[in-house]
């Protein structure tokens, strides 16, 4: 029998999330949190931005996987829950679940259509394995103690989304995940990170030449028109992509491409032309800087696998 449930944690927080919304909008820079991207459309986007030539890090990375799968899995250990945070379409996960063998799975997301979808196929692929979708902004706060209980855990964190994070609230949520795994033998972090690299690869990646960054970018404007009732236009906005260098991060912006006004409840917002709204940082390290990051966090035990070229990288820590 299969079976999987999903909860949800948002409920109260739609009007939070709102008002944030607002709030960045109307900033000056202008901002949108990366977590808006991923609506429907946003996670199919992702996907091909995945497929990508110029897109290392998703490949990188599921080839360090393939290549060290059971190296991983013996420092991990076999037969704990596994927790997939920012699961997505669940694709990542599902090589692990056998070789760990994992009997309880937990998908961890804000994109809550990609969480039902996912749990409902992967149910049928694994009736053996119990199923649970948590429907949550884990940026904000990754309580899930109620959940988990005192059961020996291992966290999934993939595909360097950790970058989304400034190193100070990186350390912080990396934290909080060592706080779960303290006290439970056997528990830890499995994570992806980018690595510092030649600008020009890293800005390619941001900024392919098919457009298919560009569109996931500027379709963060209508899921929040969808949120807000706004009337973004995408197409009055381009994909700007920069590397920050002494921040060590990849930024994306869409740029106002004439002046502007864009209504939002009870408000408005003009943009002179040229103007630019921030929607995401995309930290990179050095092997040596994220595992600084980690022992800071709390991490006393560290793995490190990577690929040939060094392009990214992949820890185990508790
Ligand atoms: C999902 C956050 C890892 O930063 O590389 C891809 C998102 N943005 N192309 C990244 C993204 C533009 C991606 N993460």
């Amino acid at each position: 029998m299969s079976r999987h449930r999903i909860s949800r944690r948002l409920a109260h927080d739609a009007a939070v999330e709102r008002e944030e919304l607002i709030a960045g909008l109307q900033a000056t820079p202008a901002t949108i949190a990366p977590k808006h991207f991923y609506d429907e459309l946003g996670c199919a986007l992702y996907a091909a931005i995945c497929a990508l030539p110029e897109y290392y890090p998703t490949r990188t990375e599921r080839a360090i996987f393939d290549r060290h799968r059971d190296a991983i899995a013996a420092c991990a250990g076999r037969g704990r829950q596994f927790v997939d945070l920012g699961s997505g379409d669940g694709a990542k996960a599902l090589a692990w679940l056998p070789v760990l063998e994992v009997d309880r799975y937990f998908a961890v997301d804000f994109a809550a259509e990609a969480i039902a979808k996912s749990l409902a196929a992967m149910a049928i692929e694994f009736p053996g394995i119990e199923m649970q979708g948590i429907v949550v902004d884990f940026t904000r706060n990754l309580d899930l103690g109620e959940d988990l209980g005192q059961r020996p855990t291992t966290f999934f964190y993939p595909g360097s989304s950790i970058g989304n994070f400034a190193p100070d609230e990186a350390r912080r949520f990396l934290r909080d995940i060592h706080r779960h795994c303290e006290g439970c033998d056997g528990s830890g972090l499995l994570i992806g990170v980018d690595t510092k690299k030649d600008v020009a690869r890293l800005t390619a990646a941001y900024d392919d030449p098919i457009g298919v960054t560009a569109a996931f970018n500027r379709n963060v404007l209508r899921h929040v028109n969808r949120i807000l009732g706004s009337d973004f236009r995408p197409e009055a906005f381009a994909h700007r992509c920069l590397y920050d260098e002494r921040a060590g991060r990849v930024e994306m912006h869409l740029e106002a491409c004439r002046s502007q006004r864009v209504a939002l409840p009870g408000t408005a917002r003009d943009f002179a032309a040229g103007e630019r709204i921030h929607t995401e940082n995309s930290y990179k390290y050095t092997p040596e800087e994220f595992a600084a990051l980690l022992r800071d966090a709390g991490y006393a035990s560290l793995r490190c696998w990577q690929d040939e070229k060094g392009d990214f990288a992949v820890f185990y820590a508790a």
